[in-house]
């Protein structure tokens, strides 16, 4: 039975965004929001005031407001899990003693810092950070987006399982001056601790007398860390409440807390708190993650849209499409309600995208004149990341501004395959500048507009069992105790001649 009933949004206003436009000289204000250092603009989206009426009652018959309210009071929202739901409890908002306990596990990671800057682990000039998924993904952005001036360490990022990946990590780093640090919520990632294994024997054969004194563990099953040889006082712990893809704010931010500086970790919670307060105290429809969310929902329920593309217009955030892949997709990709019933309509649709200028020139054919319609997030920043020529940026931002006024306008009075049907929805985000304040009030404005899409859904944005069964059958494929199928054995066969 379904969750919900999305006739109402289906049977919004169909006119076209021009149409809209010439209707209502207001629409730019009515439908962009400006908070913490970014302008949010969904003009170009078929949203109205009526749609957003619709989905305000919507969001109510959802509860919205009280499952947002449930989740910063730390009750136990991830149902399947039986577990609170407390990363903004890492950023001071959300239940007292969640907040506290947060505060405490950063004032461990801080002093650890303070002390690794004084050299006690010896003098280190690299970090090595294993971890795979939402240990890997959140550091990796923040550290790319952020560090690209910074001197203070070199920071390599390892996930991949494919030895190529540390290999080419290590490869100009001097083992006698690294730190391996191993990020795992659970200790048990495979892939993790085989990177990990192998980065100590490539610092033991480096001539590091004792490697495991260099080696630093993010968890949240710290008694695991123990028994892999972790020195108790270098285990940085989280909560488990902090999803895996939620965490980056926990001890799994650690490298950027290092190699950035404690003070720029900071300045990220503090914007991803001002983000916080915004989306917890602010009516609905004038709630950026929940106006993000009714635009992704009016595409996917009421007009097919089968995926969603994000382009951003600045090089400093291009991991943020795959960031956003984990996020959206592991969190939303559910086809049960929370309550374990089938849904009989879509649920997360496939995030994808890439950086402008470059996917103008690969991928954008699609988006204009492709028989899929694809939703278009557009990200720019006012403030260059670059010291050049100001053309270069001005370039920049003109290329996204034109796009997204190309996919509305479209090509009329040509034949053929000259013609543009236009009408194809963007929406913009334009930041002030690309600090750690303004990242932190990103990504959380992301995992929030996450959590709305959801609970309007009616699932659990916050358990992920599809991704269990590959592993459970690449662990007994490696012991030899499974039957597989004639295809996966014939691989297997020639693969290993097993
Ligand atoms: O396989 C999916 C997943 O469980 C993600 O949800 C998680 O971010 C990733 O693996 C890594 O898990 P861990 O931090 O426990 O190593």
């Amino acid at each position: 039975m379904a969750a919900r009933d999305w006739t109402a949004i289906r049977s919004l206003d169909p006119r076209p965004l021009s149409d809209l436009f010439a209707a209502d000289p207001g629409r730019v204000s009515l439908l962009s929001l400006d908070v913490a250092g970014i302008h949010f603009d969904w003009s170009k989206t078929h949203l109205t005031s009526n749609a957003l009426d619709a989905f305000v009652k919507l969001a109510g018959e959802a509860g919205l407001a009280e499952k947002r309210d449930a989740m910063f009071a730390g009750e136990a929202i991830n149902v399947t899990e039986g577990r609170a739901v407390e990363h903004t409890a890492q950023r001071g908002e959300g239940a007292p003693e969640s907040v506290e306990e947060a505060r405490n596990f950063h004032a461990r990671m801080r002093a650890l810092i303070d002390a690794i800057e004084a050299d006690a682990l010896g003098p280190i000039r690299h970090i090595l950070h294993v971890g795979i998924g939402g240990s890997a993904l959140g550091p990796d952005l923040i550290v790319d987006a952020l560090g690209r001036d910074s001197d203070r360490y070199d920071v390599a990022i390892v996930s991949n399982v494919d030895g190529s990946a540390l290999e080419e990590a290590i490869e100009d780093f001097d083992p006698q001056a690294t730190l391996l640090v191993i990020a795992s919520k659970t200790f048990t990632t495979t892939e993790t601790m085989l990177n990990a294994q192998s980065a100590v024997q490539w610092m033991s054969e480096g001539g590091v007398e004792d490697p495991y004194g260099k080696v630093i563990a993010l968890t949240a099953s710290p008694d695991k860390a123990v028994e892999w040889g972790v020195d108790e006082t270098r285990i940085l712990p989280f909560n488990e409440s902090v999803g895996g893809r939620y965490s980056l704010w926990s001890s799994i931010g650690f490298p950027a807390a290092l190699g950035l500086g404690w003070d720029v970790f900071e300045e990220l919670l503090e914007g991803a708190a001002e983000m916080d307060r915004h989306f917890r105290f602010t009516d609905l429809n004038a709630n950026a993650p929940v106006l993000a969310a009714f635009a992704d929902l009016f595409y996917t329920q009421a007009r097919g849209c089968e995926t969603r593309a994000v382009f951003a217009y600045d090089e400093r955030l291009r991991l943020l499409p795959s960031y956003l892949q984990q996020l959206e997709m592991e969190s939303n990709g559910k086809r049960v309600t929370s309550e374990g019933e089938p849904v009989d309509y879509p649920t997360a649709p496939i995030t994808w995208g890439g950086v402008g200028t470059d996917g103008q020139h690969a991928v954008f054919q699609l988006l204009h004149q492709g028989t899929h319609i694809v939703p278009v997030e557009f990200l720019a920043v006012i403030e260059p990341g670059d010291v050049l020529d100001p053309n270069h940026h001005r370039q920049l931002l003109l290329n996204a501004f034109a796009q997204g006024a190309a996919l509305m306008k479209g090509r009329e009075n040509e034949d053929g395959a000259r013609a543009y049907p236009g009408n194809r929805p963007s929406s913009t985000l334009l930041l002030d500048t690309l600090d750690a304040r303004t990242l932190g009030a990103l990504i959380a404005f992301y995992e929030h507009r996450t959590f709305v899409s959801g609970v309007l859904l009616g699932i659990n944005s916050f358990d992920q069992f599809g991704v269990e069964l590959g592993k459970e059958m690449a662990k007994a494929a490696d012991k030899g105790g499974l039957e597989f199928d004639a295809s996966t054995t014939d691989l297997i066969k020639r693969a290993f001649g097993e």
